[in-house]
């Protein structure tokens, strides 16, 4: 394995050997409290509106349908959809989310609708037209931004789609943020975090490329968490990005942008990355 591929697995691993889990709740944040490795899992408060829409993408989606959660994690995105009658694969370069996914899966009753598998997301060991729906969240940023749209395109069949949610590298406030944290992240995913051209770019792969803009003013309600304030507070702040984020000028200042992919062109040939 090339050596940036077996620091993200140690990373990883080594993440979720200490604090298995990832999607934010105050109890989860209470546990990780005074752990640098989770200093930022507050900004995970504010993503209500980003992580609605995938639920439903997916909910709307899945039944009956074979799904790969790209990079999966602990799998909660897994869990969701093998709940919603989808055959879940999973796959992860760290063999402790894939271990961890196996149990949460068997806890939450779907271990006979999910498999999770240990490999290399830009190599992946799947035929061609293996799956109709793709689900990725902050994988895109620890690979090869081609690599990963050349397998993603070619795993999905021809009337298949995938959903990606990732940030994005153009804030400074939030670069000012990253450069003030470098332990938080990987070596490699500090110079991928998305820009537009990439996603742009992501037309080479698909004839349809769709994507919206997530979390700007509501970053603003961070402080504000675990005070009584917050919620409404974020349902202001929310209403505000949905006028700001409309603007061609502001919208690439957020935070994240969640990337919908279709239309796979199969007659291109496959890139040797
Ligand atoms: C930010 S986490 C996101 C996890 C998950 N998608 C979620 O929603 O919580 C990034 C994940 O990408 C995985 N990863 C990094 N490089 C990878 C690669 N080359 N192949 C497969 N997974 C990779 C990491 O192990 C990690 O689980």
């Amino acid at each position: 394995m090339e050596s940036r591929k077996k620091q993200e697995a140690e990373f990883h691993s080594h993440l979720r050997e200490d604090m298995p889990f990832q999607r934010y709740s105050a109890e989860v944040e209470e546990t990780a409290e005074g752990d640098p490795q989770w200093s930022n899992f507050k900004y995970y408060s504010i993503e209500t509106k980003s992580r609605a829409y995938v639920d439903q993408w997916i909910r709307a989606r899945c039944g009956g349908k074979r799904l790969l959660d790209y990079g999966c994690g602990n799998g909660e995105d897994s869990i969701v959809a093998a709940r919603h009658g989808a055959f879940v694969v999973g796959i992860d370069i760290s063999d402790v989310s894939i271990a961890n996914c196996k149990q949460k899966a068997l806890e939450a009753g779907v271990g006979d609708r999910t498999e999770f598998l240990m490999m290399d997301a830009e190599s992946l060991q799947f035929e061609d037209n293996s799956f109709d729906l793709v689900v990725e969240y902050g994988v895109l940023h620890h690979l090869d931004f081609s690599a990963a749209m050349n397998e993603i395109r070619r795993v999905l069949k021809p009337d298949g789609a995938a959903i990606c949610t990732e940030a994005l590298a153009h804030n400074p406030l939030i670069r000012a943020y990253r450069n003030r944290t470098p332990e938080l992240r990987t070596p490699w995913e500090v110079d991928h975090i998305l820009r537009r051209e990439q996603i742009q770019m992501a037309e080479k792969w698909f004839a349809r490329v769709d994507y919206n803009f997530y979390h700007l003013a509501t970053l603003a309600a961070v402080p504000f968490r675990k005070t009584p304030v917050f919620s409404p507070l974020l349902g202001c702040l929310e209403a505000l990005d949905a006028l700001l984020l409309r603007l061609p000028m502001i919208q690439w200042q957020a935070w994240q942008v969640v990337i919908e992919l279709s239309k796979p062109r199969k007659n291109m040939p496959l890139d040797k990355t």
